[in-house]
């Protein structure tokens, strides 16, 4: 059984595919209107969302299949205790393929070695996001018109933020790539994806907490939240949350063609005034998350039908 639940899962070229696949979507909606006819997806989503589940959701609609599901844990039996193990063997039953979203990390890896149909990770604790992943990759292969030679610098909660993982995971396979980590201290980059990612595929990367200082050379600005629920406090959240706030004035230096995606959602890191701004990339980035889970959904009901 095919599951997605790290983006290493698929190769560069399964990745170029889908990408293509999720292109030429966008270029012939009509086309896909009925391929998924008959099929039906499942989203179990343990933790809340409104892109990635919906966008699921609107892609699983617009292939022609049905969507059925929940949207948070207290609605579902895990809230008397059931296993996702279980879980997930029940909803076997029911549908061709499930989206799944849960706070413990490792949650769909055990969910995929359960189910009898493909599992998708989307989204495990502070651990991998590969839909998201996707989503960027697609975005930055649109907007730029490339997915190798880029300075990508990535500001904010990189120590929690798996949307962050994933890409760095991702993009570690493509040549010229330079990344430029820029949080607090407190927020840096997990010490085992710099080991395993970065340093393993020799990639060339530097640390700092100075975004206007690495602003001129940046070719992508991904900017995150600060990940409030997997804080152990709520004073650390709080003294960390505006680390980082995007200004139109702090895009002074910046290139003219920079591209700024956040995976959303916003909460301070990026002044609402910046998002007329042609380099605001992150609503388009919303659009492309619906198209290449379209391209998702197929790739996966086709390998395991
Ligand atoms: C991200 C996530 O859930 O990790 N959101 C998303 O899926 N687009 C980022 C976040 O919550 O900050």
């Amino acid at each position: 059984m095919r599951s997605l639940i790290s983006i290493l899962d698929l190769s560069v070229e399964e990745i170029d595919e889908l990408i293509a696949v999720a292109n030429d979507i966008i270029d012939n909606p009509k086309k896909y209107a009925e391929k998924c006819h008959g099929k039906k997806l499942a989203t179990l989503f343990f933790e809340p969302s409104t892109r990635t589940r919906l966008s699921f959701e609107a892609a699983m609609y617009e292939l022609g299949g049905n969507v059925l599901g929940f949207s948070e844990a207290q609605s579902s039996s895990a809230a008397k205790g059931e296993s996702v193990a279980d879980t997930v063997r029940t909803v076997s039953c029911y549908a061709d393929i499930i989206a799944m979203r849960h706070p413990k990390e490792g949650a769909p890896l055990v969910a995929s070695m359960k189910a009898t149909v493909p599992i998708i990770n989307a989204g495990d604790g502070g651990h991998n996001h590969p839909t998201q992943t996707l989503t960027d990759l697609l975005t930055i292969q649109r907007e730029k018109g490339r997915l190798n030679n880029l300075t990508v610098g990535f500001c904010g909660d990189l120590k929690f933020g798996r949307t962050v993982h994933s890409l760095i995971e991702a993009l570690s396979r493509y040549t010229g790539i330079k990344i430029i980590l820029i949080s607090p201290d407190e927020l840096k980059l997990p010490s085992y994806v710099k080991q395993d990612v970065l340093k393993k595929h020799n990639i060339e990367y530097v640390q700092t907490t100075d975004l206007e200082a690495v602003m001129p050379e940046l070719d992508i600005l991904y900017m995150t939240r600060v990940q409030r629920e997997r804080f152990f406090n709520e004073e650390d959240y709080l003294r960390l949350k505006d680390s980082y706030i995007l200004t139109p004035e702090k895009l002074k230096t910046a290139k003219s063609d920079l591209a700024i995606l956040h995976p959303l959602p916003r909460v301070n890191e990026i002044a609402v005034a910046i998002d007329d701004d042609p380099r605001a990339c992150y609503f388009r980035q919303v659009l492309n998350g619906k198209f290449v889970r379209m391209a998702l959904i197929l790739k996966l009901l086709e390998e395991n039908s």
